[in-house]
C-alpha cells in the first residue's frame, strides 16, 4: 500500500487546475445504461472510483473507450445491448455509488439484481430511500443474501416521490430511473447539489425532459427512449475547496483554475471570516494568506448550499492552528470524525461530543505517522502535514486515490514537499 510523505513548512505559490467532479462523473457514467447510443463525457477525472465503476459497467455490457480529447480526458460509453443485469458484490462493494446502476438497469431492462453497497465507513449509510423511490415508480423489490432483486416487467411508471429528508444519492437514483418511466414524476425534497443539476443537464441532452434540478422539486416527463450526447463534467467543488484550504493552511498565494466559486461560496465566506484573502475570478479563485494566525470560526455541515460535509475534515485541519476555539457540527453523517484522533497525533487539540467537535487552536503541529480512514479524512491529514513541523506520513492513501486526481503532483507544482512512497519501498502499516 502506498503512503504519502509531506515535509511541512513550504509556502505554496502557483496555479492548480481543477479536475472534473468525481461525484458527478460516476452518476453521468451510469446514465450510459439508459441508451443504446454513445455517451461522450469530457473533462473526466481519472480516479480509482471512475475505474471501479468502469469495471462494473463493462460487466453489464457497456463498451468504454478512454481517450485524450482537446479539452482533456474523455470517456466514451456505449451499451448497445444489455449483457447482464447483475451487479455482483465484488464490484459494488468497492464504491457505494455503484448501487445507482440499479435504477437505470430496471428502466432499460425491466429487471436487475444488484448487491447492497459498501463504500466509505462513515456511518450506516442505508439505501432505504433509494428503494422507496424505485418502489414508488412501480418496481417490486426483494432483498435476499445481500442482494436487491428488482422487477418492473411492464416498465416503470411516473410517480410522486416525497423524500423524508435530503439524500443526494437517492435523488440522483430516482432521476436516473424516472426519465424512462411512463408519465410524469415529481421528486419532492430533492437534494440541490450542483452534481444533480449536472446529471439533469446531461439527461436532457440525451433527450430526457427534466426541469427544476437544483431546486427542491424536480419534475420529469418520461420519454420512450434516450439517445447519445456529449457532456462536459462540471468542475469538482470538493477538490476546489480542498486546495483552497491547503493553500490557506500552508500560506502563500495559489490560483485555482477551471472551476467555479459559486459552488463553494459557503466555504469561501467562512475562510474570509477566518482571515484568508479570497479573490474570485470568472474561471476560479485566488487564495492568499500571509503570516499570522487565522481566527477560529464555527461551521455546521448541511445539504447544499450549506457547508459541504465533504469539506468538514479539511476545514477542521485548518482550524487546528487558528487562534481560539472552533466548533464544528456534523449533521449529515454520524461517524465522520474519524480524522480527529489522527489530527491529534499531529498535536491538534480536539474534543468530540456527539456530532460536535471543539477544536482548540494550537501554536504548531508536529509531523507524525498517521492513517487515512476515509476519502475526505485522508486529505485533511495531508493539509495538516503541509503546516506541521517535520515529516508527516499518511498511510492507506488508497482512500485518497479514490477521489483526488494527481494530488501530489498538483501540490508539488506549487512548491509543496509531497511525495508518494510506493508500497514496495516500506512495510505496510
Ligand atoms: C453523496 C456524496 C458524498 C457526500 C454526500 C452528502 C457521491 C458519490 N457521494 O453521498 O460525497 O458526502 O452525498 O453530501 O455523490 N441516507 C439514508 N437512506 C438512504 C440514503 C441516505 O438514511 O437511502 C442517509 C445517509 O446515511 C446520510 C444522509 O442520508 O446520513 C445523506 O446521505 P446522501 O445524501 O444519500 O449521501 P450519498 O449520496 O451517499
Amino acid at each position: 500500500m502506498d503512503r504519502i510523505a509531506i515535509t511541512g513548512g513550504a509556502r505554496l505559490e502557483g496555479e492548480i487546475p481543477i479536475s472534473g467532479a468525481k461525484n458527478s462523473a460516476i452518476k453521468l457514467m451510469a446514465a450510459s445504461l439508459l441508451t443504446d447510443q454513445q455517451l461522450r463525457l469530457t473533462n473526466m477525472p481519472r480516479l480509482a472510483d471512475t475505474r471501479f465503476l468502469g469495471q462494473l459497467l463493462r460487466r453489464l455490457g457497456v463498451e468504454i473507450v478512454e481517450q485524450d480529447g482537446e479539452g482533456g480526458a474523455e470517456t466514451l460509453l456505449t451499451m448497445r445491448e444489455v449483457a447482464s443485469t447483475i451487479a455482483p458484490y465484488d464490484l459494488v462493494r468497492q464504491m457505494r455509488a455503484s448501487f445507482n446502476v440499479l435504477g437505470p438497469l430496471l428502466a432499460r431492462a425491466g429487471q436487475a439484481k444488484v448487491s447492497l453497497p459498501g463504500g466509505c465507513t462513515i456511518g450506516a449509510r442505508p439505501v432505504d430511500l433509494h428503494l422507496d423511490a424505485l418502489r414508488a415508480l412501480g418496481a417490486t423489490i426483494d432483498l435476499h443474501e445481500g442482494y436487491v432483486y428488482a422487477q418492473a416487467a411492464r416498465g416503470l411508471v411516473g410517480a410522486e416521490i416525497d423524500f423524508p429528508f435530503v439524500s443526494v444519492g437517492a435523488t440522483e437514483h430516482a432521476l436516473l430511473a424516472a426519465v424512462l418511466a411512463r408519465g410524469h414524476t415529481q421528486i419532492r425534497n430533492a437534494a440541490r447539489e450542483p452534481e444533480i443539476g449536472d446529471l439533469a443537464d446531461c439527461l436532457n441532452k440525451m433527450g430526457a425532459r427534466v426541469s427544476g434540478a437544483g431546486t427542491a422539486t424536480i419534475e420529469i416527463e418520461g420519454v420512450d427512449r434516450l439517445h447519445g450526447a456529449t457532456h462536459a463534467v462540471l468542475p469538482d467543488r470538493i477538490e476546489t475547496g480542498t486546495f483552497a484550504l491547503a493553500a490557506a493552511m500552508a500560506g502563500g498565494e495559489v490560483r485555482l483554475t477551471n472551476t467555479r466559486t459559486d459552488f463553494i461560496e459557503t466555504l469561501l465566506s467562512k475562510m474570509e471570516e477566518a482571515g484568508v484573502h479570497v479573490t474570485r475570478h470568472n474561471d476560479g479563485v485566488t487564495i492568499k494568506r500571509d503570516g499570522g494566525r487565522l481566527r477560529a470560526v464555527e461551521i455546521e455541515t448541511d445539504p447544499y448550499p450549506g457547508f459541504a460535509t465533504d469539506l468538514q475534515a479539511q476545514f477542521m485541519a485548518l482550524m487546528t492552528l487558528a487562534d481560539g476555539e472552533s466548533v464544528i457540527r456534523e449533521t449529515i453523517f454520524e461517524n465522520r470524525f474519524m480524522h480527529v484522533p489522527e489530527l491529534g497525533r499531529l498535536g491538534a487539540d480536539i474534543g468530540v461530543a456527539g456530532g460536535e467537535a471543539r477544536v482548540r487552536g494550537v501554536e504548531s503541529l508536529e509531523g507524525a505517522q498517521v492513517m487515512a480512514t476515509d476519502l475526505r479524512a485522508s486529505v485533511s491529514l495531508v493539509i495538516a502535514g503541509l503546516a506541521a513541523r517535520g515529516e508527516t506520513i499518511v498511510g492507506r492513501v488508497y482512500h485518497l486515490d479514490r477521489g483526488f486526481e494527481r494530488l501530489e503532483e498538483k501540490l508539488s507544482a506549487c512548491g509543496a514537499q509531497v511525495r508518494r512512497i510506493k508500497g514496495e519501498e516500506v512495510e505496510d502499516a
